[in-house]
Order: C-alpha cells, then structure tokens, then sequence
C-alpha cells in the first residue's frame, strides 16, 4: 500500500456547503466564493444545485449562479440534479457536467428525494442517457456508504449494486458520501477495498463529512487503497437538509495542510484558500470550521 503522489480534490462547498445554511447567501457572494476558490487553484468546483426551490431554498439561485461564473479553462463547475427536471434547467443554464445522487438507505432515498432506491436507479438512467448523449460529463454519488440517520448500518451490497450501476450507466466517476460522518477508518478501508475488488479504484472518489472528527483519518486510510479523487469543502461548510445532525464535509484546507505535508500535490495554494474561506465565513459571521485554517490565520495574524 502506498499513497498516490497526486490528489484531485472536488471543491462542493457553493454547494453541499451552503444547502444547508438557514440564512440566504445571494447569488452574487456565491459566484465571488467560486471565483476565490478558482483563484486557489481547485480544478473541480460544485456551485449549485437544481433541486426543488421547495426542498432545498438555498439552491434556488443556481441557475443564476453557473451564468455568472466567469468560467476557466481547465475547471469544471458541475452541478448537482436530482431527475429530468433538474436536468432540463442545467441544460437551459448551460451547464456542462452534472452531479446524480442516489442512496444505500431506503429510508434516506425516501427523506432527500422522494423515491425509492429502484425509482432513484430508474431516474439516474434516463438522466444518464440523456445527459452522455448531450455530451456533458456524468459524476455519481452514493450517500450513507458508511451508516444511515435514520436506518443505521447499510448493507455493503447496496453500496456495491449501486456503484457498479452508475458506473455501467456511464458515470466517469461516483464518490462514496459518508453523509452523516460517523464511519471510522477501518470501515472506510474495508469499504474500499471491498469495491475495488470489482470496479477500478480510479472510478472511485471519497466525500466524507466530517461530524464525528473522523474524515481526516478515513480519507488518509483510504488513500493508501489507491483513492485519488477526494471531495471537500472551504471552512468545513455543509451539511444535508435530510440528514438531521450531520455537519459539514471535511474542510479543503484541512485536506490540503495534511496532503501537503505529506509531499501529495493537489495543485492548491493555501493562502488563497485560507482567503476564499475566510471570505465566505466572515459572510456567514462565524469562524471557519477547519483546524488548520483557524491555526493558519491566527498565525498570520500574528
Ligand atoms: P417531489 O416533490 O417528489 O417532486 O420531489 P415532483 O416530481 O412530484 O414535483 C413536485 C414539484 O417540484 C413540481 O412543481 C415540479 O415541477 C417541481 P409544482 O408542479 O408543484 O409547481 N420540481 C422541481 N423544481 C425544480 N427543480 C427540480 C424539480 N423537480 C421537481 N429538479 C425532488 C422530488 C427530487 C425534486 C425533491 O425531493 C428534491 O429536490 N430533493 C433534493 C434534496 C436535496 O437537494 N438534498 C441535498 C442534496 S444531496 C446531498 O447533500 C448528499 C451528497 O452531498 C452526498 C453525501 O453527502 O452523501 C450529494
Ligand atoms: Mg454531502
């Protein structure tokens, strides 16, 4: 077992880190957050959402949003969608690749989009065609890989049906949501090794939040699987209206300080991060929940 020497890390903080807040972040702060972020160099940055305004508030602005962004060359700013609705309003938006989500706990697929596991399956296929034959680029997420809110344990057979079903349906990639961050290190490990043990770990990524203080440890157990691709989020933002209690992903520069410091390139440069998530705190009005950004700032500070 060794680590890779590159990480590609999926910045879903516009995204899975600001669902969740009560207070409505406009518009433009959201573009102004995912042009900071670009400044930092991530190369992948999740800006919005097409779910129902109904469901998710925060997320009615997405269209909005994506036109706004003044795109890069080299980034890609997908966005997440949840059925053909969704994924008609990406399309008339422009939007280039698109985020799916489906669930290894029936009762959770039930909370966070009204269906079932099957019906979710069924929704994830005609998206999936439709989507490959416009010619963007499909990423699939799993929630509740590793424990459910309101079921517990997940099958581990579940999770595999699932991943090699999106990936069949033509995800380049699908990335394993610890939703709710309580599993630990062991059981990310067992995890991975399990699915790799029918589908290639390069089609793998992880996006663990980080309720529990666990995501850090996972993530660094299952790099050594061979998992390359990790999402996260500026200031530790986030968290899933559906999932009662879970806070936010593990935070960008959290990831960053350890996979710097373990000589794994991402690309990234820590002062601009450390800028774009002290830029979207202070609009929050609290500070950002990352060790190593709080610990860098003060010493910037002085
Ligand atoms: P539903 O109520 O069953 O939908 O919700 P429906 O098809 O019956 O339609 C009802 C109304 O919603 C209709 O409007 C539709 O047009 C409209 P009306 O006729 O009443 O005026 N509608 C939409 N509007 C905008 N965009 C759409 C859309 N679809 C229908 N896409 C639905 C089903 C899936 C829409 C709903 O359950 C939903 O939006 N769920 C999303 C919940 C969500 O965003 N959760 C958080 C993201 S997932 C997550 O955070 C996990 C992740 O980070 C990984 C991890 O951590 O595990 C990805
Ligand atoms: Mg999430």
């Amino acid at each position: 077992m060794s680590f890779p020497e590159r990480v590609r890390i999926v910045e879903v903080g516009p995204r899975d880190g600001l669902q969740n807040e009560a207070q409505t972040v406009p518009a433009e702060v959201k573009v102004e957050l995912v042009e900071r972020l670009a400044d930092a160099g991530l190369k992948t940055i999740e800006c919005g959402a097409f779910v129902s305004p109904k469901w998710v508030p925060q997320m009615a602005t997405s269209a909005e949003v994506f036109q706004s962004i003044t795109p890069r060359d080299g980034v890609a700013y997908p966005m997440l969608v949840p059925n053909m609705k969704g994924f008609e309003l990406a399309l008339e938006a422009g939007v280039r690749e698109v985020a799916l989500f489906a669930a290894a706990s029936e009762t959770f697929s039930q909370k966070n989009t009204n269906c079932s596991i099957e019906e979710s399956i069924k929704r994830f296929n005609e998206v999936t065609r439709e989507a490959l034959a416009q010619g963007l680029r499909v990423r699939g997420y799993i929630s509740c890989v590793l424990g459910c809110p309101y079921e517990g344990e997940v099958s581990f057979d579940t999770v595999l049906m699932l991943t090699e079903t999106l990936l069949e349906q033509g995800c380049y990639e699908v990335s394993l949501g610890d939703t709710i961050g309580v599993g630990t290190a062991g059981q990310a490990q067992a995890l991975v090794e399990g699915l790799t043990r029918r589908v290639p770990v390069e089609r793998l990524a992880a996006h663990f939040h980080d309720t529990y203080g666990q995501a850090l440890a996972n993530l660094h157990a299952v790099l050594q699987c061979g998992i390359h691709v990790v999402d996260s989020s500026v200031a530790g933002l986030g968290g899933c209206p559906y999932a009662k209690g879970a806070t936010g992903n593990v935070a960008t520069e959290d990831v960053v300080y350890m996979l710097d410091g373990m000589g794994i390139d991402t690309g990234v440069d820590m002062d601009k991060l450390l800028e774009a998530g002290r830029y979207i705190s202070d609009f929050l009005g609290r500070e950002p929940v990352s060790r190593a950004a709080t610990a860098l700032l003060r010493k910037k500070a002085g």
